[in-house]
Parts: structure tokens; sequence; C-alpha cells
């Protein structure tokens, strides 16, 4: 990919969790600065998907605390923002007021920041979640609603004061570092059958699946070049049904130690409209099987090089 960030310092937002690990991982292949900023210190993720992930300029910083968000932006020279951090699903129903105080004040001071400091590369992340709520069949949730709430913000930041943004909405991502909360569970099955453990993924039906990397490679896209209005976009990635994801496991490691029961996730699961990614120009979604024999790729390196050992592997299933 060629890049106008080259030498150019990113700040990703919640870079400690799994789409945010690829995110740095990425933007440092094409000679950007990327800077962490994470509650998080832990940067298992990183080490599992890079080698040298500890040279990564890291800030332990809270996405609710706006005077620091605003410093940490001037003091690094912040050229254009990916703003990832959030609580899922669980952890806002388990903590409403936190759950809001992350999710809808973090991405103002988000906005907010990048209106004062001047930035106008902004890429954030919403969520299947949000176009599930109100007259349809699939579940309401406070995360949902709190991405609608960053979404309808992000167009009046547009409207009032020309901030631009683009919005991507991925579906359920799988892959190396997706390892939290009840759709982790295909990628976590994988890492069972690569151990050699049993597994039994809670959920059945179709689910739109994103590769981890494909979904980084997105959000990097959107801040590659200046853009105009608020956009937003799905990404879907790829469908598959639950008898091919153990099938498809089963190609790139034959195990039959890994079941699926359960119910039908209460998600959208539809096809990817390959509109984002005309937006960005890029390839489409690698394929499922593909995916998952990459993500093995990684584990198998990890492992080699001691990342992924047989305690790492039980504190990740437990
Ligand atoms: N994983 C998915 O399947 C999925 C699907 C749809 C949308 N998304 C969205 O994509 C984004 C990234 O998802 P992910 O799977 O990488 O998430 P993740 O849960 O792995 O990582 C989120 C990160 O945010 C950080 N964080 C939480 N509170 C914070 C705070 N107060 N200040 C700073 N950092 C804080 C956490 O420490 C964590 O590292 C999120 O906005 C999420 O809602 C994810």
């Amino acid at each position: 990919m060629t890049s106008n960030l080259t030498g150019r310092s990113v700040l990703v937002t919640g870079a400690a969790g799994c789409i945010g690990a690829w995110v740095v991982k990425g933007l440092s292949e094409i000679g950007a600065n990327p800077i962490v900023y994470d509650l998080s210190e832990n940067r298992r993720r990183l080490n599992l998907i890079m080698d040298d992930a500890e040279k990564v300029d890291w800030i332990k910083g809270d996405i609710t605390d706006y005077n620091n968000l605003l410093q940490v932006i001037e003091d690094k020279a912040i050229f254009a923002i990916i703003h990832l951090a959030a609580l899922q699903v669980p952890f806002a129903k388990a903590d409403p007021i936190l759950g809001t105080n992350v999710n809808v004040m973090g991405t103002t001071h988000v906005f907010e920041a990048a209106r004062h400091a001047g930035i106008n590369r902004i890429a954030f992340a919403s969520s299947i979640a949000a176009p599930a709520m109100g007259e349809n069949t699939y579940l309401d949730t406070l995360y949902g609603a709190h991405k609608v709430c960053n979404e309808q913000m992000a167009k009046v930041y547009w409207q009032d004061w020309q901030v631009p943004s683009v919005c991507i909405r991925p579906g359920v991502i799988y892959g190396p570092g997706r390892d939290q909360g009840l759709s982790a569970a295909p990628t976590l099955g994988l890492l069972a059958a690569f151990a050699g453990r049993t597994y039994d993924i809670p959920f059945i039906g179709p689910v739109s699946y994103v590769h981890a990397e494909d979904a980084a490679q997105r959000f990097i896209g959107a801040v590659l070049r200046e853009t105009e209005g608020a956009e937003v976009f799905d990404m879907n990635g790829v469908v598959v049904d639950m008898e091919r994801v153990l099938s498809d496991m089963n190609i790139v490691l034959p195990y039959n130690g890994v079941t699926a029961s359960g119910k039908i996730l209460p998600f959208p699961a539809y096809d990817d409209d390959g509109l984002l990614d005309k937006f960005l120009n890029v390839q489409p979604h690698r394929t499922f099987l593909d995916g998952l024999g990459e993500t093995l790729d990684v584990f198998r390196y990890a492992s080699q090089r001691q990342i992924l050992n047989d305690q790492a592997i039980s504190r990740l299933l437990s």
C-alpha cells in the first residue's frame, strides 16, 4: 500500500484490542508512526502478531479524560485518528454508566479534540449492532444505542464544523488477537484445535465474519486520504454458516475436538455490499478458509517464539 502517512503520527485509540493491534502493525508497515492510546498497557495481542511490539509508542490513556487526550494529540503532533476504544456489548450492559462514558463521551472527546487540533482524518468504529437497533428482529443493546449516537454525532460535527469522518461498522471480527467476547469463539475454537484441546463454540448459524487484518486495512485506508462528509459504511466481510466454520477448520487442521451448540447470534448476517471497498479502492475480503489458514500460521509462528505457550493458551481458553 502506498501511503502519504509515511512519517506521520496516527493516534490509535483502543489499540491494545484486536483490531487496534492489526492497525498498529499495518501503520508500522507503511512507515507511519502509530501512537497507541489505551487504558491497557498489555501488548500481548501486538506481541502475537508483530516481532518488534516493544518498540511501539504506547500511551496509557483514558478516552474519558478529554484534557489528557487533547494534550497527547498536541504533544505527539497527531495527523490522523483511528478511534477504536470501546466497551463491547456485555461490558456496556454490566456497567451502563461507564459504558456510555467510554463509548459515547469517548467518541465526543475524539471529535472535539480533532476539531480543536484541526485534524481532518478520522476513522472510527461503529458496529452491526447499530443497524440492529429499532424495528427488526435483532437485539437492541446499549452498545448499539451508543454506536447509533456516535454515528449521528459525526454527522453534526461535519455539518456544524466541517470535521470529516469515516465510520465503519464491522461484522464479527475473527483472526489472531480475537480472544474476548462471545463472538471470539470461532477463533478460540481454532486455537483449541491448535493446542489439541476440546472446545464448544456457544452459538450456531450464519455470521458476517471479517478477518482482523482486513478490518485494520480498511480503517487505515480511511485515513490515507482526506475525505468530506460523515461517511458510514457496513463492513460485513464474508457470511459463513457454522457448519462451514467447522468444516473449514477441519480443512486447515484436521481435528474433531471442536463443536458448536446454542442459538443463532441476534445480529444481522449480510453479505458485504462492497461499498467501503470501492470507496477505499481495496481488494475484496479474504475467504474464511484463507483467514483460518493464516490465523493458524500466526499461531504456529507465535508458538515458535514462545509467545503462545501452554500457559497463554490456557488463559485465553479459560
Ligand atoms: N470485535 C468485533 O467483532 C467488533 C465488531 C463490531 C465492531 N467492533 C468495534 O471495533 C472497535 C475495536 O474492536 P476490538 O474488537 O478491537 O475491541 P477490543 O475490545 O479488543 O478492544 C477495545 C480496546 O479499548 C480499550 N479501552 C476500553 N476502555 C477504554 C478507555 N476508557 N480508554 C482507552 N481505551 C479503552 C480496551 O483496553 C481495549 O484494548 C470497537 O469500537 C468495537 O466496538 C468490534
